[in-house]
């Protein structure tokens, strides 16, 4: 039954005795025998509040149970919620729906009758239930068992019978259940569970959290509003793309609230989009910022799920990205990267390289810096090992894995190789085409002919601000970019040739100088590529700039 200790029941309901409401009862509907009581236990001014307390740190991590500042959950319902009835479908002890009660009794409602009629919520924790039912009741005045609308239950399974079919508002902070962790990753039946639910909305990397969006959808009424706090991934991450479509097309996102103010702890970044369930024309969403809930100033709303960085580029400090493309990469060159198997098979393949000898050199993401590949300048770790000129015999390799060994003669051809993980898209340029690239460096091949025009393109700063916008929420901050092959196909190309050529020929005198000092050729690269792209941005240059290796290497 329970898996607390059964001390926690009485501590509660002495606690609950303290506050001077009614009398706490367990699940079975019996009184609560109180007890002794550390003074410290009883400071917080609400029951969920010394509740959470009480959760061992391993129940809440795997839980989720990190529940929402009264502050937080009182200003974010007054934003969202319109009308009754409201849900929190995964209530905890109680936060968002006494701020939603008082929000309606605000409205005109009288407190009793909200309790009893327009409150509702679930928990699969049984006593945060029910601390959550003595929480309302005493707000209202009532029993605790009379607050029939909160229920022990698991709604992304079964909606709890008793519910009504429609709500005026879904609110409340779902579980951030990442799929990344090894505590909160769910279980082979758990998914079985949710996908034959939510089909393809599911994926591999799925939060539950986005799921509780979904499901809470399905309980708007026309016009009613859903605000979730979410994880800050919900905007960029690849995972989250069906759930945000799934929003754009069928309802409409009206808000959204970003904070980067560390409210909760053990979460440093969080969301919460507010979604009408109707299709508006007007479709502006309006920003809330910080723990104040703030407005700012409103964006359109997206119109692809892959475009959601936009909302809140600016808020991150990324410049603004217009610009005149012709194409994508897609038209012009195909990409790829490769997984594990080809990290491991190239260990038997790789040696110090010896004088006179011609194999393949190893290319690391460690010896990429823009247009300059230091393959030979500066020592690399690989295998465990420091290596100072790797090289690589393709026929051992072939020999240990024939298919890793075959994909890597297939790279042997002209080439752009791309390091992840940096400030700005790191270029260098492959042009006999015999290295051999190590994951993760993502690997673009296009014609011969166009090598140099990619390179450029892609090592534009307009370039470098449209993958940090869609790499805004996807990961932990904006200080990186994380770029996947798939995504590098739809970054556009410019469509001003005569510029493009001009700052071809000034990345490759980058490429080709022993100069020490490129600060002056870096910038005219820069402002001549973004002239190409027919942007003038100069906030843009100096956001690209103060990213850049180069301008690190000039400030040491
Ligand atoms: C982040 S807490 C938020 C609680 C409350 N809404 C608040 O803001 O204070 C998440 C809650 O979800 C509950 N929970 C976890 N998985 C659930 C599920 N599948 N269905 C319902 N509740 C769930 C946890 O027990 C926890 O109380």
């Amino acid at each position: 039954m329970n898996t607390f200790p059964v001390h926690l029941p009485q501590t509660l309901a002495t606690v609950a005795q303290l506050k001077g409401g009614p009398q706490f009862l367990d699940i079975h509907g019996n009184v609560v025998e109180t007890g002794n009581l550390s003074p410290k236990i009883a400071q917080e001014p609400l029951l969920a509040e010394t509740y959470e307390k009480l959760l061992t740190s391993r129940t809440r991590k795997t839980a989720g149970a990190f529940y929402t500042p009264l502050d937080v959950a009182e200003k974010l319902t007054e934003v969202a919620v319109l009308e009754g009835p409201v849900v929190d479908p995964a209530c905890g002890g109680g936060i968002f729906l006494l701020s939603a009660a008082k929000r309606l009794a605000a409205l005109g409602g009288d407190p009793k009758e909200i309790a009893r009629n327009q409150i509702f919520g679930s928990d699969i924790d049984e006593w945060a239930v029910a601390v959550c039912r003595w929480e309302l009741a005493h707000w209202a005045g009532i029993e605790p068992e009379e607050v029939q609308g909160v229920t022990k239950a698991d709604p992304l399974t079964e909606k709890p019978s008793g519910w009504p079919d429609q709500f005026g508002a879904v609110i409340g902070n779902p579980p951030f259940l990442s799929q990344l962790h090894r505590t909160t990753s769910r279980t082979a039946d758990r998914r079985e569970e949710l996908r034959s639910r939510y089909g393809n909305l599911l994926k591999a990397y799925t939060n539950e959290a986005w799921l509780f969006l979904a499901m809470g959808l399905e309980l708007l009424a026309p016009q009613g509003q859903m605000l979730l706090i979410q994880p800050l991934s919900l905007i960029g991450a690849r995972d989250a793309s069906e759930i945000r479509k799934k929003i754009l097309t069928e309802a409409s996102l009206v808000g959204l609230w970003v904070d980067q103010s560390t409210v909760f702890i053990g979460h440093t970044e969080v969301c919460a989009p507010i979604v009408r369930n109707s299709l508006i024309d007007k479709k502006q969403v309006v920003r809330y910022t910080g723990r104040t809930i703030q407005e700012v100033s409103s964006v359109e709303q997206p119109s692809d799920p892959e475009d959601w960085g936009g909302l809140i580029a600016d808020l991150m400090g990324l410049p603004s990205t217009e610009f005149t493309g012709s194409g994508q990469v897609e038209h012009k060159a195909t990409t790829t990267a490769g997984f594990r198997q080809h990290f491991y098979g190239l260990v038997p393949g790789v040696s110090e390289q010896k004088e006179e000898e011609i194999k393949h050199p190893l290319i690391t993401t460690a010896m990429v810096d823009p247009f300059n590949c230091l393959w030979g300048q500066k020592s690399v770790q690989f295998d465990g090992k420091k290596w100072e000129r790797p090289v690589v015999d393709l026929n051992l390799v072939a020999e240990f894995d024939k298919a890793v060994g075959g994909w890597m003669r297939k790279r042997q051809r002209p080439k752009l190789l791309i390091s992840t993980q940096t400030k700005v898209i790191e270029v260098v340029v492959d042009e006999k085409g015999d290295w051999v690239p190590l994951t993760p460096l993502i690997i673009v091949e296009p014609q011969e002919e166009d090598l140099w025009a990619l390179a450029a393109s892609l090592s534009s700063p307009i370039v470098s601000a449209l993958a940090a916008r869609q790499t805004a929420g996807a990961a932990r901050s904006v200080s990186r970019i994380t770029l996947s092959a798939r995504q590098l196909l739809n970054l556009p190309l410019p469509s001003d040739k005569q510029a493009l050529n001009e700052a071809i020929e000034i990345a490759q005198f980058i490429h080709k100088s022993s100069d020490r000092n490129l600060e002056r050729s870096w910038l005219l690269f820069g402002e001549t590529i973004n002239r190409a792209y027919g942007t003038k941005n100069k906030d843009l240059i100096s956001w690209w700039w103060n990213r850049h290796p180069e301008a690190r290497k000039q400030n040491k």
